[in-house]
C-alpha cells in the first residue's frame, strides 16, 4: 500500500484533483483555517443536515400540533423513515432498526430485552477496553436482576495491545448467557471479527449484541449475514448526525415476538397507540422497542446525512476512507516515527477502523498545540491522539499539513509551553 504513496506537497493535491468523493466536501460546513479531523467522535455539520433541520422548524411554526400528521405521519413515524435510510448503511432490514434515545439507553433496552439469567447462565461477557459507558449500563443491568457485578460480569482482558478473537470463544463458558462487544475499538480502532465470534456465540446458545458505534458510516456492515441478536449505535460520529443525535437499535426479526425490557407508549401497535388502553399491545417490529415521543430535533439533521452518506455509498466511503487513512500512516512513518511517534492501530486494512491512532508519551499536550495550530484531533488517556481524516469532508492536502504542522511542534517543541491541565473535554 505504501508503495503508491510519495512524499511532497504536489503528491496530496494530485490525490484530491482525481477523489472521486472529492465534491462531497463542498456539502459539509469546513472552515478554511481549520483541519478538522474529530469526525469521530462528532461529525461535522452538513449542508443537508441543516436544511433537515429547518425543515422541521418550519413545520413546527407553521402547523404546531399537525406537525405529527405532515406528509404522511412522516414525524409521528421518524424512526421507521430514518430506519430505511439507514438499513442499507448497516445490512439490515428496515424494520429491524429503531432510531431513539441515547446508546446508552439503547444499551440497556437490548440487554433489559435478552439477558433472561437462570441460575447457572446468568454471566454478561464483556471486554476491558470498550467505551466505559457500556460497562456501566451492563453493571446496573446485572444488579438489577439481583447479581453482583463482579461475579456475573465476565470481563476479557486484552493481552497486548489488541484482541484476540479466540480469547472471547475461549470466555464463553456455559455458565454466559449474554454478550456484548464493540465492532471498532474507539481507542485502538481495532475491528474485531464479528463473524467468528458472533457464530461461536450462536453455537452456545449466547444472546450477542454489537456496539457499532465506531464501526457505523465508518466501515461496511452486513447484519442480515451475521444474524446477531442486537446491535446499537450512536449517530453523531461518522453519521453527522450532530450532538447528541438519536441513536440507533436493531433488533432480529427472529425476536419481534418478545417484549421490550423497557416499555413505552410509543413502542405500542401505531393502529391502538391513540386509544390509549392500559395495556400494551407491543408492535412487533424493532419500533416495538420504542420508548416515548420521537426527538424529532435531535432526529432531522439524521435523515439529510444519510440521504447525503447513501449518495455517496458505504463501499465508496469505506474504500476513500481506507486510502487517506493508509496516506495518514505513510506520512507518520517517514517524517514522526523518529520523533517519538507510533501507530497504535491495526495496520490491516480489514483490522482497522476509521480512524489513525497516534501515539506518543507527549499525546496530550501535543493534541492540544495541535488546536492551537488549528488541527483539531482529539485526546485518549494515556498517551492517543485520535486522528480521522474523514471519507467525505477532510481532503489530501489537509493530511499533508497536518503531518507538517506535528513535525514543527515536536521539532520546535512547542507543545512544551503548554500546561498539563486538562479541559472538561478532551
Ligand atoms: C462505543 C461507544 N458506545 C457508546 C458511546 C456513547 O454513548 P451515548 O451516545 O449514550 O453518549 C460512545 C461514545 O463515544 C462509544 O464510543
Amino acid at each position: 500500500m505504501n508503495g503508491e504513496f510519495k512524499d511532497g506537497k504536489d503528491f496530496p493535491i494530485f490525490l484530491d484533483n482525481n477523489d472521486p468523493l472529492g465534491h462531497f466536501r463542498r456539502r459539509f460546513y469546513t472552515k478554511k483555517d481549520t483541519i478538522y479531523v474529530c469526525g469521530n467522535s462528532l461529525g461535522l455539520a452538513s449542508i443537508d443536515a441543516e436544511e433537515a433541520m429547518l425543515n422541521v422548524i418550519e413545520k413546527w411554526k407553521n402547523e404546531g400540533i399537525k406537525i405529527w400528521n405532515v406528509d404522511d405521519n412522516k414525524y409521528l413515524l421518524y424512526s421507521a423513515y430514518l430506519a430505511k435510510l439507514m438499513a442499507v448503511i448497516i445490512g439490515a432490514n428496515p424494520d429491524e432498526i429503531a432510531i431513539s434515545d441515547s446508546t446508552t439507553v439503547n444499551i440497556h433496552q437490548g440487554v433489559s430485552t435478552f439477558y433472561k439469567p437462570t441460575s447457572d447462565k446468568y454471566k454478561i461477557l464483556v471486554d476491558d477496553k470498550n467505551f466505559p459507558t457500556d460497562r456501566y449500563a451492563i453493571d446496573s443491568q446485572v444488579r438489577l436482576k439481583g447479581y453482583e457485578p463482579k461475579d456475573a460480569v465476565k470481563v476479557v482482558t486484552c493481552n497486548g495491545k489488541f484482541f484476540d478473537e479466540d480469547d472471547f470463544i475461549e470466555a464463553m463458558t456455559p455458565d454466559v448467557a449474554l454478550i456484548l462487544l464493540p465492532t471498532v475499538y474507539y481507542r485502538s480502532a481495532q475491528i474485531l471479527d464479528m463473524k467468528k465470534i458472533s457464530d461461536a456465540a450462536k453455537e452456545r446458545n449466547i444472546i450477542i449484541g454489537w456496539d457499532l458505534s465506531h464501526a457505523v458510516g465508518a466501515i461496511e456492515i452486513d447484519l442480515k449475514s451475521l444474524d446477531i441478536d442486537f446491535a446499537i449505535w450512536c449517530t453523531y460520529k461518522y453519521l453527522n448526525g450532530g450532538p447528541g443525535s438519536s441513536a440507533g437499535i436493531y433488533i432480529n426479526r427472529r425476536h419481534f415476538h418478545m417484549l421490550p425490557g423497557l416499555a413505552g407508549w410509543f413502542g405500542n401497535k401505531s393502529e391502538t397507540q391513540f386509544n390509549l388502553l392500559q395495556d400494551f399491545e407491543h408492535r412487533e417490529d424493532a419500533n416495538g422497542w420504542l420508548i416515548g415521543t420521537p426527538h424529532v430535533l435531535s432526529m432531522a439533521g439524521l435523515e439529510g446525512s444519510l440521504k447525503l452518506l447513501n449518495e455517496a455509498g458505504m463501499k465508496n466511503i469505506r474504500s476513500k476512507s481506507l486510502h487517506i487513512t493508509a496516506y495518514l500512516m505513510f506520512l507518520i512513518d517517514s517524517k514522526l516515527t523518529e520523533h517519538g511517534f507510533t501507530i497504535g492501530n491495526p495496520r490491516e486494512d480489514e483490522k482497522r477502523g476509521g480512524h489513525v491512532c497516534l501515539e506518543h508519551d507527549e499525546g496530550y499536550r501535543i493534541s492540544i498545540a495541535l488546536k492551537a495550530r488549528g488541527v483539531v484531533p482529539d485526546f485518549r488517556d494515556p498517551n492517543v491522539i485520535r486522528i480521522a481524516p474523514i471519507a467525505l469532508y477532510t481532503s489530501y492536502e489537509e493530511v499533508y499539513r497536518l503531518v507538517e504542522i506535528l513535525l514543527d511542534i515536536v521539532t520546535n517543541e512547542t507543545y512544551k509551553e503548554i500546561s498539563q491541565k486538562r479541559d472538561l473535554v478532551v
